[in-house]
């Protein structure tokens, strides 16, 4: 049987995609190749949210077209997910060595239509089009044997799509409408990676905590998310649940009161503020203002004071002025993020920020980028240096990325720790010492 590739770009949700797609083919009999070089079939899971993501995926599209096939003339190359759903055959026309196109409603599709070109009972295939209950199909996970480690961590769909239209944003036309799973169809799926090993699992969706909104609906005062986090939460043998991202403004009280009363779910909460300006907040379609923000995330650290709080920021959204941004300064300064991704504004296509006026040149975004990304660096960095000397709960994840002699932890708040220790700790809860940190990285003694 062909060996396969998949290279992955983007967010946890691609992540998510691919490993179920990897997983689906190894199911039929394929093979994981450990590299493009020697792979029979080489996917690129793509990403469209800025204009970078799309380029690296063209450009690594372009190289595989010339490198792979002069190893392996018969390879096949394919783009799945987002850029592959917005430009559909419009990808084929540009790199014609191209086989295979396929949007973020077929992942499922996939074996079925790498049988067609390998047996050439077909040429080309592009199928961007939308298929219902497609939401459901994202629910393989790759076994042991085609783990490299044995993990301890596991990401779970629960929904896809988006309703809210931010207008910088490109995913309501890359995944489409809000469509979820059901309660019991992901508490089963959870079960059985739970009894395969996992401590932890991170529920994913564009916007987590508007999951079931309109389908499933609220119960005896709790949203359908609450109801699906207290259905996971009772499953014995796991120990942590996270969940990326939510929306500040899906944020209910049932969901803040919920950390306080479900252990098993960290203190961590990933809020996309995008802005610090009531102004930008209100051109990007957020829902809500800065206040209302800043509210959030008083009420969470008054349930749990250890809460870590990450986020998103857009810097140089069409019209931003000199004080709309140092809005944004000042609501990094007021909240203290624990980590902050920041983005430079990318202009989308036919989002409504693409066509808006007073787009800012890329000179003045970089230094706004730089001088943002100063101050988070440093507010980071201080607040990890309040963990020296304490005493911290990790789940012990595996092998540090940054030093293979060492292991590495996440803590409840999500902060990793890499200190000294035996592979048996390997999926353990355990107490570290923390002894001192860098600007990103906790370290510490079990
Ligand atoms: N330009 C820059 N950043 C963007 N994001 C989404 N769309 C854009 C864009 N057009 C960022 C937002 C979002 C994160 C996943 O990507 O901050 O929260
Ligand atoms: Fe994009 Fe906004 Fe939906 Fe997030 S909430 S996926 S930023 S449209």
């Amino acid at each position: 049987m062909p060996s396969v590739f998949v290279k992955t770009y983007g967010c946890q949700m691609n992540e998510r995609d691919s490993e179920a797609v990897a997983a689906q083919l190894i199911a039929k009999g394929y093979s994981l190749a450990p590299d493009e070089k020697q792979a029979d079939v080489v996917l690129l899971n793509t990403c469209s949210v800025r204009d970078s993501a799309e380029q690296k995926a063209l450009n690594k599209m372009g190289s595989l077209v010339g490198q792979t096939r002069k190893h392996n003339p018969d390879a096949l190359l394919g783009f799945l997910g987002c850029m592959a759903q917005s430009r559909g055959q419009e990808l084929m026309d540009q790199l014609p060595d191209v086989d295979l196109v396929l949007g973020t409603q077929k992942f499922h599709r996939v074996g079925q239509y790498l049988d067609d070109l390998l047996a050439r009972r077909r040429e080309q295939v592009v199928d961007i089009e939308e298929e219902k209950g497609s939401e459901s199909f994202i629910r393989e996970h790759l076994s042991e044997e085609g783990d490299k480690s044995r993990a301890v961590t596991a990401y779970v769909s629960i929904m896809q799509g988006c309703n809210q239209f931010c207008t910088f944003c490109i995913v309501p036309y890359t995944r489409g409408r809000e469509r979820c799973r059901s309660i019991e169809g992901i508490t089963d799926e959870c079960q059985e990676l739970v009894k395969n090993g996992i401590k932890e699992i991170t529920l994913l969706g564009q916007i987590v905590n508007s999951y079931g909104k309109r389908e499933i609906g609220p119960k005896d005062g709790k949203s359908a998310f609450v109801q699906l986090i207290e259905s996971v939460h009772q499953i014995d043998g796991l120990e942590r649940i996270r969940f990326t991202s939510p929306h500040p403004k899906g944020y209910g009280d049932d969901l803040v009161e919920a950390y306080g009363r479900l252990p098993k779910l960290v203190e961590n909460a990933h809020l996309p503020v995008q802005s610090g300006s009531d102004r930008m907040l209100n051109l990007m379609h957020r829902g809500y203002t800065r206040q209302r923000f800043v509210d959030l995330v008083g009420k969470l650290r008054a349930v749990c004071p250890e809460m870590g709080v990450g986020t998103d920021i857009i810097v140089g959204f069409p019209g931003e002025t000199e004080e709309d941004f140092e809005y944004t300064l000042s609501l990094c300064k007021e909240v203290e993020f624990d980590n902050a991704f920041l983005f430079k504004y990318s202009r989308r296509r036919d989002t409504p920020a693409a066509s808006m006026p007073d787009q800012l040149p890329e000179k003045l975004i970089e230094e706004r980028h730089a001088r943002l990304m100063e101050l988070a660096d440093n507010i980071r960095a201080r607040k990890l240096e309040d963990y020296v000397g304490r005493k911290m709960e990790i789940l012990i994840e595996g092998r540090s990325r940054r030093n293979a002699d060492r292991l590495e932890g996440r803590t409840r708040c999500n902060k990793i720790v890499v200190f000294e220790g035996s592979e048996r700790f390997i999926g353990q809860v355990m107490e570290v010492q923390i002894e001192s940190t860098t600007k990103t990285t906790l370290y510490g003694r079990l």
